[in-house]
C-alpha cells in the first residue's frame, strides 16, 4: 500500500502533483511519501502487539536525516552498519539504546564509538571480531553487549547478491560452532552476551526461508539456554519483500510473519529485534525523470532519460524491475510502445527498463519510477560527474527538500590539486 496514486489523470504524492515537485526541483529527483512511511512501520509495529520487541530500521535502505527522524519519532531504532550510519542515527535523536551495530568489518574506531554511544547490541559475525570486540571494550573497563549473528545456511530464494544466509556468504557465524562461539564469548573479559540474531537475505517473498531459519534459531536459543547462558533476545534481521511487479511478488503480510514468528519463537520468552528495511522504505518512494530524446532503431526503441545508472543502480545490479508511470495518466486505449528505458550514463548496463510496454513516451514527457524509497539514493553516485540526486519528502498537501540537488561545482570542490602541480 502505499500513496503515489492517479487523481483527476495527474500521478500524486499524497496531495501534492508529482509534477509540481518536477517542476520546482527539477529531475532526477527521489521524492518520499511520509504517510507510506509511517503506515508501514505502523503495520509492522502493530503486528506485534503484546510482545516485547525492538523495530531497529535497516538505515542502510534509506538515511536520509528526515526520514530517520520521522522514524524516530514513532519509536523506531535503527540498524547500523558503520560508524557513519551510527553518527546519522544519533543526529536524527536515536537513542543509542535503541541501536544495533551489524556488518562484518567493524573497526576499532567503529567499536570505541558504539561503546561510547552506549548501543543496545553489537551483532557479531566471527570470532575474530568477537575477539576484538572484547579487547577494545576491556581496555576501557566495559563489557560490551554481543549477539551472535548465525548463519543457518538457508537459501533465501532471492537474488544471490543480497542473499546472505547460506553457508557460501561471508555473514554470520556456522550454526554448527554456534554453541563453541558462545563458550568463548563466556570466557572473554569484555563481552556480556544478550542474543541471537540471523539475517538471511532481503527482498524474500514468502515465509518459508524464514520459518526454517527462526526454527534453527529457536533449536539454538534452547541449547545456548541449556549451556547457561541468558539469551534475552533474538534479533530477526529484516529481509521482507515488497512487491516490485505488484503480482508475482506479493511478499507476505507482516500479520502472516508475526503469525509465523510467534509460532517458530514465542514459547522462549525473548524480546523480538527486528531489522526492517526494505519493506518500511521500499514503497514510500519513486524517482521523477523526464525523457530527453526518443532513439528509434532498426532493433529498438530507446527511451533516453536523465535517469542515470548512477541514480538508481538496482535494475543493472540486480536485473532489478521497478514499474514506470507517466505523470500524466493515459487515456483508456492509449496506444503503447515496447521500449528500453535507458539512461545518459556511458554505460550499456545504464538502463532503467528492457523491452518493457509502455505508453508512447515523447521529448519533455515526465515519468515517476515506482517503489524507489529502499537502496535507492543512498546507493546513487556521482559516476560521469553526475550530481548527487536530490530528495524531496512529501507530508500531506506539503513537501520540502530534504537533500539539495548538488552541484558540479561542489563535485570539483571535493578534490584537490597537488602542491607540486603548476
Ligand atoms: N539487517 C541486515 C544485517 C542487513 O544486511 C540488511 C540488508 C537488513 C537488515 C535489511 O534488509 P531489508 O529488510 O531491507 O531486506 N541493495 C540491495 C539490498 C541489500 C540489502 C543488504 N542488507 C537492493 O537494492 O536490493
Amino acid at each position: 500500500m502505499d500513496h503515489f496514486q492517479y487523481r483527476d489523470g495527474e500521478l500524486f504524492a499524497e496531495d501534492v502533483p508529482l509534477s509540481s515537485i518536477a517542476q520546482e526541483v527539477g529531475t532526477p529527483t527521489y521524492v518520499y511519501s511520509s504517510a507510506t512511511l509511517r503506515r508501514h512501520y505502523r503495520v509492522f509495529d502493530e503486528a506485534f502487539t503484546g510482545r516485547d520487541h525492538l523495530i531497529c530500521y535497516a538505515m542502510k535502505a534509506n538515511s536520509n536525516q528526515a526520514v530517520l527522524r520521522l522514524l524516530a519519532d514513532l519509536g523506531a531504532g535503527m540498524d547500523i552498519v558503520s560508524g557513519g550510519e551510527l553518527a546519522r542515527a544519533r543526529a536524527a535523536g536515536v537513542p543509542g539504546e535503541k541501536i544495533v551495530f551489524s556488518g562484518v568489518g567493524k573497526t576499532d574506531e567503529e567499536i570505541r564509538a558504539a561503546l561510547d554511544h552506549g548501543i543496545f547490541c553489537f551483532n557479531v559475525e566471527s570470532l575474530p571480531e568477537l575477539r576484538r570486540i572484547s579487547e577494545v571494550a576491556a581496555g576501557r573497563g566495559q563489557k560490551a553487549p554481543v549477539s551472535l549473528r548465525i548463519n543457518p545456511d538457508v537459501d533465501a530464494q532471492t537474488h544471490e547478491k543480497i542473499s546472505t544466509g547460506k553457508a557460501v556468504d561471508k555473514f554470520g557465524i556456522p550454526w554448527m560452532e554456534a554453541r563453541a562461539a558462545y563458550g568463548l564469548a563466556r570466557d572473554l573479559p569484555g563481552v556480556m552476551v544478550k542474543g541471537v540474531t540471523m539475517h538471511i537475505g532481503s527482498q524474500i517473498t514468502t515465509l518459508a526461508p524464514f520459518e526454517r531459519a527462526f526454527t534453527l534459531l529457536a533449536e539454538l536459543v534452547e541449547l545456548l539456554r541449556a549451556d547457561g547462558h541468558e539469551i534475552s533476545h533474538v534479533d530477526l534481521g529484516g529481509g521482507l519483500g515488497v512487491p516490485y511487479h505488484g503480482d508475482t511478488d506479493v511478499p507476505p503480510h507482516p500479520r502472516d510473519y508475526a503469525e509465523m514468528v510467534n509460532r517458530t519463537l514465542g514459547h522462549l520468552g525473548v524480546t523480538y529485534v527486528f531489522e526492517p528495511g526494505r519493506m518500511i522504505a521500499g514503497n514510500a518512494g519513486v524517482l521523477l525523470g523526464r525523457v530527453i530524446f526518443v532513439k528509434e532503431t532498426e532493433t529498438k526503441t530507446f527511451v533516453i532519460s536523465d535517469i542515470g545508472m548512477n541514480d538508481l543502480m538496482r535494475p543493472t545490479l540486480y536485473e532489478a524491475f521497478h514499474h514506470i508511470r507517466p505523470l500524466k495518466e493515459p487515456a483508456p486505449g492509449a496506444p503503447m510502445q515496447v521500449v528500453d528505458v535507458v539512461g545518459p550514463v556511458c554505460e550499456t548496463g545504464d538502463y532503467i527498463a528492457r523491452d518493457r510496454k509502455l505508453p508512447v513516451m515523447e521529448r519533455g514527457d515526465l515519468f515517476a519510477v515506482m517503489t524507489a524509497g529502499a537502496y535507492g539514493a543512498v546507493m546513487s553516485n556521482t559516476y560521469n560527474t553526475r550530481p548527487l540526486t536530490p530528495e524531496v519528502l512529501v507530508d500531506g498537501d506539503k513537501f520540502a527538500v530534504i537533500r539539495p540537488r548538488m552541484e558540479v561545482e561542489d563535485i570539483i570542490a571535493l578534490d584537490a590539486l597537488p602542491p607540486w602541480s603548476g
